[in-house]
């Protein structure tokens, strides 16, 4: 057998190194675990950075997947096929909307979410061309390609991709006022995520999604949700926005619509909003295919149950209430988050987060570091109180606690 040492050192030699994994290979998962090559099981704190809210080999979606295999899998959309209905049917009551457009990953629609924003600027609310402006938060994390890392503020996941795209503004996050300025009358849209994952699990204060609720309602301005981290389960609620009370124009949805399964995102909105579009204006080979479909609406009537909502708040709860004496401790300088899904700012007396991850790695519990010092824990929302409490417990062994 090929050594764990071998393969990464393959992979190492054969791979650009646009990531940095920790030193294990996975070999095969289930529910809440993952086992390596060499057969040692490990706790899945970071589920597919949310991609995996059912678990990994969830049987449902294994199930709905294998049956559709042996259908069909692609068709493209130049021709219809008989799950794509249902699909986009089912999703548009899930979110309370009208239409869908389905696409494959988070970036795409986040790209899409942009170009349908622009396209209602121009032709809805009648912004002169070549003039909509999109309005951003500071510190979002919305994807990699080129016009999404153009209204990126991480150096690291810009510098050297110039010429960026124009039409963006960028506010604070979580500051109404600022956002309130920022508007004009070619503002199309206000592009947000109700928690921002890739910052660190950063919730907004209180009034703050209402507010942008309010304000973009009341200037003719898009409020786009990009809940492909936040969204379906994770938060104890379908959506994030669902806290405040808020249903906006336009959700962007992606990771765990696939079900962990594979790639499946889409942009589901008003017929105002998206019915902007006509044939030949925007596409995907594999959006909205046939095994994609079928996956989705296994995921779709998982969520419709309620039942993984509850968990995530259930566990949610105690994971908060586990992590708050860290706090007091001195090992954790802030936790924050909503339901199952928490950020961990490690003290520096305890170290890095890149090394709390591999301490955590050596004692069989899998999490990720992010911007340094911030570990994130989003463990599939399947994950039992135990296995919940075996982490936390080899968590606190790593900080000293
Ligand atoms: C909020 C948000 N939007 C978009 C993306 C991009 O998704 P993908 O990696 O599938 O392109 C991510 C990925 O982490 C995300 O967290």
């Amino acid at each position: 057998m090929t050594s764990p040492e071998e393969i990464i050192a393959a992979a190492e030699a054969h791979s650009a190194h646009n990531y940095h994994p920790l030193p294990v290979v996975v070999a095969t998962a289930e529910g809440a675990w993952m086992t390596d090559v060499a057969g040692r099981r490990y706790l899945d704190l970071l589920a597919g950075y949310s991609a995996l809210n059912f678990g990994h080999g969830n049987r449902r979606l294994l199930d709905a997947a294998r049956a559709q295999l042996e259908r069909v899998t692609l068709t493209s959309r130049a021709f219809h096929h008989d799950r794509f209905a249902d699909f986009c049917t089912q999703l548009a009551e899930l979110c309370g909307m009208e239409l869908v457009l389905p696409m494959n990953t988070g970036a795409e629609a986040v790209e899409t979410a942009v170009k349908t924003a622009r396209k209602w600027g121009y032709r809805v609310k009648g912004v002169p061309d070549g003039r909509a402006k999109i309005i951003v938060a500071d510190n979002n994390f919305h994807g990699r390609t080129t016009t999404i890392v153009s209204f990126s503020t991480d150096p690291e996941a810009r510098a050297d991709f110039g010429p960026y795209t124009p039409g963006f503004a960028i506010v604070p996050y979580g500051d109404l006022a600022a956002l309130e300025a920022a508007v004009d009358d070619d503002t199309v849209a206000v592009l947000l995520e109700p928690i921002q994952g890739e910052a660190g699990v950063l919730v907004p204060p209180p009034g703050y999604l209402a507010g942008v609720r309010a304000l973009t309602r009341s200037r003719n301005v898009l409020f786009v949700a990009d809940e492909i981290q936040s969204g379906l389960g994770r938060t104890g609620r379908t959506f994030a926005c669902e806290h405040e009370g808020v249903v906006p124009d336009m959700y962007v949805l992606g990771k765990a619509l696939g079900g962990g399964v594979l790639p499946v995102s889409a942009v589901v909105s008003s017929r105002e909003v998206l019915g902007v579009f006509r044939p030949g204006e925007h596409g995907s080979t594999f959006g909205g295919n046939p095994l994609a479909c079928a996956v989705a609406l296994e995921v779709i009537a998982i969520l419709r149950t309620g039942e993984f909502q509850q968990r995530a708040t259930e566990l949610g709860d105690h994971l908060h209430r586990e992590l708050a004496p860290l706090v007091d401790s001195g090992a954790v300088d802030a936790v924050r988050g909503r339901g199952l899904w928490a950020g961990v700012d490690i003290n520096p007396s305890r170290g890095d987060g890149r090394t709390v991850s591999e301490r955590l790695l050596a004692r069989g519990v899998l999490v990720k570091d992010t911007h340094g010092a911030t570990i994130r824990i989003a463990p599939p929302l399947v994950i039992s109180k135990e296995d919940l409490d075996w982490g936390l417990g080899r968590l606190r062994e790593v900080l000293g606690v």
